[in-house]
């Protein structure tokens, strides 16, 4: 019902459970890549990834990405006549650290223009159902006529990352992902599974999703507009459409690790931006996390603000 509502009819039996979406991108990596291998990744991308793809000796290979459209379709087009890739990773819904939602026509284009070079594509979608409009968007999986998609998400950034309850939808992939996950750990922790699955079915998680999606799209734009007034002149700050975090761009002369260090030394945490490229790149960038808001927060921002202003 819920892959549904994302424009796509999936079976309860081309679902593997994981323990979050990580391991659902680990599974897929192994399942479609050797040690050696190359996988075009969007840049910025979430930290995580790019350190799963090392812990596999796999190759990371930025391709740009648009704020707003999300992974350059030309770009990506080039690398695949220019160089070998065995797989594409890509977050089309609310990209960590963009906060993006690549248009459905992108998606569609996307999943054809691998699907012409026989690559797989692995969907991260962990922030799907976080959009701050009404209507969710759909997922790329929805285009998907090889088995070519492989549909990765969780319930860690709706309800609660310890809970470690994340699926995978493979494709023709699927009996090796089984397999991967059998004997990574044999299966995800049943009590879990229960406890959401009574959620979902009595409503209580499309409630909490119309709650909290709002909330989220509240804190982000005022997490924003606190950054416009406290960081240096010339600072610019993405505005997602979903998700709950900023992509901040500061003046060059801001270096984000210094920037970090400093303001974990009055208690605050940030995250500088090189860690969200395999190539060093965005040492004046910062993500920062707007799930929570409060005086003390908007505090630490205008904190943050002070620091970087003294460093140029
Ligand atoms: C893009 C992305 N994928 C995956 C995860 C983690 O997912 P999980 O906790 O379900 O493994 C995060 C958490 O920040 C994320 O931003």
């Amino acid at each position: 019902q819920r892959a549904l509502k994302a424009g796509c009819s999936l079976a309860p039996d081309q679902f593997v459970i994981t323990s979050g979406c990580l391991e659902a991108v680990t599974l897929s990596l192994r399942a479609v890549c050797r040690p050696g291998d190359t996988v075009a990744i969007e840049t910025p991308i979430f930290y995580n990834l790019l350190q799963i793809i090392e812990m596999l000796d796999l190759k990371a290979l930025e391709i740009p990405t648009h704020p707003r459209n999300g992974i350059s379709l030309s770009a990506l087009r080039y690398a695949l006549e220019h160089t070998p890739i065995h797989a594409c990773l890509v977050i089309p819904n609310f990209n960590n650290p963009f906060g993006s939602r690549m248009p459905e026509e992108n998606k569609q284009e996307l999943v054809m223009l691998l699907e012409r070079h026989n690559i797989p594509l692995i969907e991260n979608d962990v922030y799907g159902d976080l959009g701050f409009m009404s209507e969710r968007p759909g997922i790329a999986k929805r285009y998907d006529r090889k088995g070519l998609v492989i549909h990765c998400s969780s319930f860690s950034k709706t309800l609660a990352p310890g809970y470690r309850v994340g699926w995978v939808v493979a494709g023709r992939f699927q009996e090796s992902i089984e397999k991967l996950k059998a004997v990574s750990n044999i299966a995800t922790a049943t009590l879990p599974q229960m406890a959401i699955a009574e959620f979902l079915a009595n409503g209580g998680y499309d409630q909490y999703l119309r709650k909290i999606r709002g909330v989220y799209g509240l804190q982000t734009s005022l997490m924003a507009k606190a950054v416009e007034g406290c960081f240096p002149k010339g600072t610019r700050v993405n505005t997602p459409s979903g998700g709950f975090v900023l992509w901040v761009e500061m003046p060059e002369a801001v270096d984000s690790i210094k920037l970090y260090e400093e303001a974990l030394r009055c208690g605050i945490t940030i995250a500088p931006g090189t860690i969200f490229s395999a190539t060093g790149k965005y040492g004046n960038f910062i993500r920062l996390n707007a799930a929570y808001w409060s005086k003390r927060i908007e505090q630490a921002v205008s904190t943050v603000g002070e620091l970087a202003k003294a460093q140029i």
